[in-house]
């Protein structure tokens, strides 16, 4: 793909609207993430890529989606790169709960087991459902 005219930056109060948007397409939602935990995907002044991090106990990746129509071109990928290259110092893993485990493979991320995943995650070690949970916990180890 041609990424010379794509810009990876942070979101603004301004980018609101068009993650909104754009994950709802997915029917995805904020998850009640801030804008200014986002970074967006822009070009030609159009949002067509969205992620973000949250920080709790471990930074984990959220809310990644690329507009329908521009999927498979590199964008997804240039978003995780960013957060990748620049996480925080002292960071030693990046984390992500996905239903799109392939995406993350490819990226190097590697799966973790459900007994890793209890020890990570509150809510993950009271769910009912963990045995048949859709979505995959993987981690990328981050190169300092
Ligand atoms: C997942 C997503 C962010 C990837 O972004 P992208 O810009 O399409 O990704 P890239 O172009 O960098 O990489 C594409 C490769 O990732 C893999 N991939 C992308 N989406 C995938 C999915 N939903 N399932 C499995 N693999 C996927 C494929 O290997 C693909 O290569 P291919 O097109 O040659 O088959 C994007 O497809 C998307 O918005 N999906 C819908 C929302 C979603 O599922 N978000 C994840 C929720 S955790």
């Amino acid at each position: 793909m041609n990424t010379e005219a794509m810009i990876i930056r942070k979101a603004g109060e301004s980018d609101t609207e068009p993650v909104r948007k754009l994950l709802s397409t997915y029917f995805l939602n904020m998850e009640g993430v801030g804008i200014k935990n986002f970074i967006v995907a822009e070009s030609n002044g159009r949002v067509l890529g969205c992620a973000a991090i949250v920080e709790n106990k471990y930074p984990e990746l959220h809310s990644i989606a690329v507009h329908p129509n521009h999927r498979s071109r590199g964008i997804g990928s240039l978003l995780v790169g960013y957060f990748a290259a620049n996480a925080p110092d002292g960071r030693e893993w990046l984390y992500v709960r996905t239903t799109a485990p392939r995406f993350f493979e490819n990226m190097g991320f590697r799966k973790l087991q459900d007994s890793e995943k209890v020890k990570l995650w509150d809510d993950c070690a009271g769910c009912d459902m963990l045995e048949g949970c859709s979505q995959s916990a993987m981690r990328l180890q981050l190169k300092k």
